[in-house]
């Protein structure tokens, strides 16, 4: 049997599992799928998001987390360690720079987050429904606000993950990760108890076949990628952390339902709490800041007390998952520059956790304060959600596929499914099968639909 070496890696089995699966869980659970899933049939919808899953997602995450675990490298060193060759490493540096420039406009949303945890600590939210439209349009394009709050949570992912992988990533994520579950399912339990909620619970999960359509199939399988953090040195860079015992399609299996069970709770967070009040919800950042303050002030508002709770909670609940996310997306250029600058941990952090803020500062100017940061007619956030969401998540998806189904060492990638052995590995020959063949035909549908190619 091998041994560990010496690098840093997981202590537990559970904080390899609560820590990938809090970089999977974040907006994305919470913003898109319910909607997606309400929209796009329901049932039927959530069946087929699950088949993507399993089809595209947790092959693809396995990929990932064999390149990582082979290597116990940052994703860049990982993906030349694996293949020897500087064509293949390429794609690790773009996984790298993919994660370092989502971090920055990832860290805004998560600044807002918390700035709404803030007004609903202080009681801000309250209101007309118009209120809380203007009230979200002064903040976000206000020149100091979301930049202090994007300040203190980059500073407070920085003091989570200068601490290392099991004192700051692992600890905080075993602490977090169960918090956003129970906050989840109260809120759940609040929204389902409300007069009128089952017509929100029918339009999430009544099986409606005649929604469905080509456009419904890619669009999940889309949003299973983003919501699996793939492609982006997250899952490449904590597998590099695994232990050698860690089973690894276990554990995609487990992390994949984890995320899916997040994202239809959420579901059912919104949609009963909405339909009650006679609120159509929607998707994106206008769910979340305008939508559902308005929502859960009218649905609580009768007890001043359980909807300021209740307010409090489910912002309290998304920063919990945003600020997950984006410590794994800072470990991916920490470990990066500690390893390839050979600097400490401390410096490294600091490095990455100040420039993506200073992008984050950009990004959060280019929505208002200063609009002239806009290229071809889209914000330098717009800019940044694109080209990291639409170009390189998928060529490195693809890649990464390509390679590890048609050129990596199939010695390598079979002792690293199978533990060099130990275990049966039953579906080893259908996760190749799916890596050679499906994921990058699927990726391929993917790309092009985004552009409305297909
Ligand atoms: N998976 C996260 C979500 O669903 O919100 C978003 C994300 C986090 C994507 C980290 C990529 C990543 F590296």
């Amino acid at each position: 049997m091998m041994l560990d070496n010496e690098r840093a890696n997981f202590a537990t089995k559970l904080g390899i599992i609560l820590a990938t699966a809090g970089s999977a869980v974040g907006l994305g659970n919470v913003w898109r799928f319910p909607y997606m899933a309400g929209q796009n049939g329901g049932a039927v919808f959530i069946v087929i998001y699950m088949l993507c899953v399993l089809l595209l997602g947790i092959p693809c995450m396995i990929n990932e987390f064999i390149i990582g675990r082979h290597a116990f490298a940052n994703t860049a060193r990982a993906y030349r360690t694996i293949s020897k060759s500087r064509g293949w490493m390429l794609i690790g540096y773009m996984s790298v720079l993919t994660g370092f420039l989502i971090t920055g406009y990832y860290a805004v949303v998560s600044g807002w987050c918390l700035q709404y945890v803030w007004a609903s600590l202080v009681g801000h939210l309250h209101g007309e429904p118009d209120y809380y439209k203007s009230y979200f349009a002064s903040f976000s394009s206000d020149p100091v606000k979301p930049i202090f709050w994007l300040v203190i949570i980059m500073l407070m992912t920085y003091l989570i993950v200068k601490n290392g992988i099991r004192d700051g990533i692992e600890r905080a994520s075993k602490l977090f990760m169960p918090t956003l579950f129970i906050l989840l399912v109260i809120i759940v339990v609040a929204s389902c108890m409300l007069p009128g909620a089952h017509a929100g619970i029918e339009f999430l999960l009544k099986p409606n076949w005649s929604m469905i359509n080509s456009d419904v199939f890619l669009s999940a399988l889309g949003q299973s990628f983003y919501s699996l953090s793939i492609a982006m040195g997250c899952i490449c860079t904590y597998a590099s952390y695994f232990s050698k015992h860690t089973n690894l399609a276990n554990s995609a299996i487990q992390i994949s339902v984890i995320d899916s069970m997040v994202a239809i709770l959420a579901g059912l967070m919104i949609f009963p709490a909405a339909f009650s009040v006679g609120v159509n919800p929607d998707s994106g950042p206008s769910l979340i800041f305008i939508t559902l303050p308005n929502v859960f002030q009218q649905a609580f508002g009768e007890w001043p007390v359980v909807g300021y709770v209740i307010s409090l909670m489910f912002y309290g609940l998304l920063t919990l998952a945003a600020l997950t996310s984006l410590m794994s997306l800072v470990e991916v250029s920490t470990a990066f520059c500690q390893e390839e600058m050979k600097i400490t941990r401390k410096a490294a952090t600091l490095i990455v956790v100040s420039s993506a803020t200073i992008i984050g500062v950009f990004c959060s100017f280019s929505l208002g304060a200063y609009d002239g940061l806009a290229f071809f007619g889209l914000s330098l956030f717009e800019i940044f959600d694109f080209v990291t969401g639409q170009i390189f998540l998928p060529v490195v998806g693809f890649l990464t596929s390509v390679y590890i189904g048609w050129f990596a060492p199939h010695k390598v990638v079979r002792d690293e499914f199978t533990n060099w052995g130990t275990l049966r590995g039953t579906y080893f020959h259908l996760y190749l099968l799916l890596v050679k063949y499906i994921c990058p035909i699927c990726i391929i549908f993917i790309f092009l639909h985004q552009f409305g190619l297909i």
